[in-house]
């Protein structure tokens, strides 16, 4: 199902005191910036952690599919995530926030 690309704007606002999509610029987390089809733990001068970096080496790419399951639950997804954010539970506002997202891709 097509996602609001609006409505995922507001739900950014849950990540954004971490993150930019808009621009390369990295937070306390890395640009989201091009996310779709960028292997894990890749973005230039991030300092990611070990286990963020593992899941890239073992073949984790963001796309649809693997972003569902890492924003539900982040810490089960990639096990030693530094991303302190608890995830989230409405399939809805990950859907929406998706499409907010690949407005940022390619
Ligand atoms: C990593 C998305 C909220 C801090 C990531 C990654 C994604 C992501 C896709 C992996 C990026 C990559 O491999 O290059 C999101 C989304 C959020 C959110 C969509 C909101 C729903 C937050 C919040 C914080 C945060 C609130 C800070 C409190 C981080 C950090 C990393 C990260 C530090 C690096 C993790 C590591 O190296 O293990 N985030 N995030 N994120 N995020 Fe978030």
């Amino acid at each position: 199902q097509e996602g609001d690309a609006a409505a995922g704007a507001t739900v950014f606002k849950k990540c954004a005191i971490c993150h930019i999509a808009e621009t390369d610029q990295n937070k306390i987390g890395p640009s989201l910036n091009g996310l779709f089809g960028r292997t894990a733990g890749t973005h230039p001068n991030f300092a990611y952690s070990p286990a963020m970096q593992q899941a890239g080496k073992d073949g984790l790419v963001w796309n649809e599919t693997s972003l569902r399951d890492y924003l539900h639950d982040p810490k089960a997804k990639v096990k030693g995530t530094k991303m302190t954010f608890i995830g989230l539970k409405d399939d809805t506002e990950i859907t929406n926030l998706i499409a907010y997202l690949k407005q940022y891709s390619k």
